[in-house]
């Protein structure tokens, strides 16, 4: 089979890695792709959101199965277009992507299908947005209705922030189109877990819970980036809380979705905070999480291309899926100065050295090449993972690969997977 990974991160980097594992494999693509997918795919210099380019290439290269990495393209109706003409895909199409790129779209639907959330309204006059924060009081959440690259999530601890959040968003247009609505949300606390399940909008199978760490700083403290490590299992999704998940979010949203004329397939990723054993959604995505991807698929087992074909073809109840009982952990190093500004082409050591230890892979996440070296091209340059057989083996693992490669400014956590440790 072909296969292309539509992404550049690191997320498609796992995806490219988990895929190049499959039997069925003869030849595999990645556009844009990045110098770590490079050594197992042939990247094509074809950008994520450029759909006219990707679906002339699928055809011209007859592509047997195209894997959406990012949410843009999905959102920009990819699916419905390569399904148009013949070609396999997997993920939702523009209109069943709206789970993730209208907020509010996505509050109503888990209204009307009874799935818990937090208690929300939607707005798009600006005045009656910060009547009603007046009125709530903090801390509240503004969040611009559609995409903005995970920025546009606003926690506000006092009423001045949130008004100041609804002028950002709405006047500012700090977040382009992305902001001509927003949903102003109640606060959650507790932990929270990301749960990726795949469906072809009847069957669902969900894959093992991770857990994400937002936060830039130690003790989850500071702003809030892509994601700054991972690890699963994540012991605060219990065999208890993973059946409520299925009951009360999985089945009522692929359900919901389908009766709105919306059938769901691909992955859904349902972001969810925990307190005291009892969940609420905080978010869909569709698409697999990133960095939550970089843990979760290297513990499964079950061929990811057969599991992804099924999905595409909507015979996903025929297959059954196998995990490894191990745990995974993923650190990422970024660029100093991100989530804010960094500076970039700082050159990265010791990959090679790391890439040696035993249950360890570096993800590449923004790297580039310049003069034939490996150097900084993001915010997140790598992800670097490590299983063992629990989560205390794999942190240190995980740190000790870390800690073999080097580059200018180089910043990570250093208490990924802390938390899982406070509750075994
Ligand atoms: P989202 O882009 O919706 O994933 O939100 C990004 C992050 O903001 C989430 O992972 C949470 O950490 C946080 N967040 C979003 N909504 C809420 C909420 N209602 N209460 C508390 N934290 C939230
Ligand atoms: N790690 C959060 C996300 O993928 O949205």
């Amino acid at each position: 089979m072909k296969i292309l990974v539509i992404g550049s991160g690191g997320r498609e980097h796992t995806l490219v890695w988990k895929i190049a594992q499959s039997a069925d494999v003869d030849r595999l693509y990645a556009a844009p792709g990045n110098p770590g997918m490079a050594q197992l795919a042939e990247c094509v210099d074809i950008q994520a959101d450029d759909t006219d380019g990707l679906l002339v290439f699928a055809l011209r290269e007859r592509i047997d199965l195209t894997v959406v990495g990012p949410e843009v393209p999905l959102a920009l109706g990819i699916v419905d277009r390569f399904e148009e003409r013949g070609l396999k895909i997997f993920g939702p199409s523009g209109r069943a992507a709206q789970i993730e790129s209208s907020k509010g779209f996505s509050k109503d639907l888990m209204a009307k299908y009874g799935i818990p959330t937090a208690r929300y309204q939607r707005f798009t006059f600006s005045e009656e947005a910060v009547r009603y924060v007046r009125e709530q009081g903090a801390p509240i959440v503004v969040k611009a209705d559609g995409l903005a690259a995970g920025k546009g999530v606003l926690i506000c601890r006092t009423q001045a922030e949130a008004v100041e959040a609804v002028r950002t968003i709405m006047e500012d247009q700090a977040f382009g189109a992305a902001g001509k609505e927003v949903v102003v949300e109640e606060f959650l606390e507790g932990e929270e877990a990301s749960i990726l399940a795949l469906t072809d909008g009847e069957t669902i199978l969900p894959l093992v819970a991770s857990q994400d760490h937002k936060a830039i700083f130690d003790g989850d403290r500071g702003p809030n980036t892509g994601g700054m490590g991972a690890y699963a299992p994540a012991p605060v999704v219990t065999e208890a809380v993973a059946q409520r998940v299925m009951e009360q979010v999985l089945r009522p949203a692929v359900d919901g979705m389908a009766k709105e004329g919306r059938i769901y397939k691909g992955v859904l990723y349902a972001g969810l905070m925990i307190a005291d054993g009892k969940l609420k959604v905080v978010e869909f995505n569709c698409r697999f999480g990133d960095p939550e991807s970089q843990v979760v698929l290297p513990l499964l087992k079950t061929d990811l291309v057969a599991l992804m074909m099924a999905v595409a073809e909507g015979r996903l109840g025929e297959m059954s899926l196998e995990e490894s009982d191990a745990s995974a952990v993923c650190v990422v190093m970024a660029s100093e100065g991100y989530p804010g500004s960094y500076e970039k082409g700082k050159r990265i050591t010791g990959l090679d050295t790391a890439r040696e230890m035993d249950d360890v892979v570096v993800f590449h996440a923004g790297t580039g090449v310049r003069d034939g070296n490996i150097v900084t091209n993001g915010g997140r340059v790598l992800g670097v993972t490590a299983m063992g057989a629990d989560i205390g083996r794999a942190i240190d693992r995980a740190y000790e690969a870390v800690g073999k490669i080097n580059f200018e400014g180089a910043y990570y956590r250093r208490d990924i997977g802390a938390k899982a440790l406070t509750r075994l």
